[in-house]
């Protein structure tokens, strides 16, 4: 996709009222899983600017309720069904976040450094953490989204959510940009496991499957 069509998800962002074009990738996802319904209850990590929190918010309507949090402010302006705290994800306590979530959402990335494979890790390691939240607040049979950099830890990211998830899925929305290496990965039905299992993957040696197949 060329910077045209990419400069198109801006405009439209714009237009339609949300703080940036990623909202086109939950967009994306959300059409091709049937993720998001009136009355959930969602967990939106790594919310700023508030894109994807505003979308859900919208889909889950009045009787739905999203909990957000991030480093960093919205720029938006906060719906009634949201509650939003300034924080860092990785030192929450799941009992202070509530749930149980029929859905949880991560779009958690770090600031990168210019170090591709350190960029990654640090991606991986965001994507984990997203992970074992899920696996505590998570409803079984509930969904997972999460953002996580291709790169040499992606197998481990996919196989830490498949201890949890029945199905998983590899998107890459057509909003993110060509030359991003981010990817989603997707859990469907959460499983009812011990959570003793679910401790952190171990990283995978390098592996290209996930660069050859998005959409697995
Ligand atoms: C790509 S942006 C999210 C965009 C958002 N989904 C939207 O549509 O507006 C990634 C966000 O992850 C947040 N983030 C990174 N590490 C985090 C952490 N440890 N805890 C909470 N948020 C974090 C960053 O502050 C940043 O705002």
């Amino acid at each position: 996709m060329g910077r045209r069509q990419q400069d198109r998800f801006g405009k439209r962002a714009r237009r339609e009222g949300f703080p940036a074009r990623s909202v086109y990738k939950l967009e994306e996802i959300d059409r091709r899983v049937q993720l998001l319904k009136p009355g959930m209850n969602v967990l939106d990590l790594g919310a700023a600017p508030g894109s994807w929190t505003l979308y859900a918010s919208q889909k889950v309507g009045k009787k739905g309720r999203i909990m957000a949090l991030d480093l960093h402010e919205l720029h938006s302006e906060i719906p009634p069904n949201v509650e939003f705290r300034v924080c860092d994800a990785r030192e929450q306590s799941v009992e202070s976040l509530g749930g149980p979530f029929d859905v949880v959402l991560s779009d958690m990335a770090p600031k990168t450094m210019g170090t591709r494979s350190a960029d990654q890790y640090r991606s991986y390691e965001l994507f984990l953490t997203a992970v074992e939240i899920a696996a505590r607040t998570a409803k079984i049979g509930g969904s997972f989204v999460g953002k996580i950099f291709q790169g040499a830890e992606f197998e481990a990211g996919r196989e830490a959510l498949r201890k949890h998830f029945a199905k998983v899925r590899v998107l890459k929305p057509e909003a993110v940009r060509e030359e991003s290496y981010e990817l989603f990965l997707v859990g469907i039905g959460r499983r009812e496991v011990s959570l003793g299992e679910s401790k952190p993957a171990e990283p995978a040696e390098p592996s290209d499957e996930a660069a050859d197949d998005p959409s697995s």
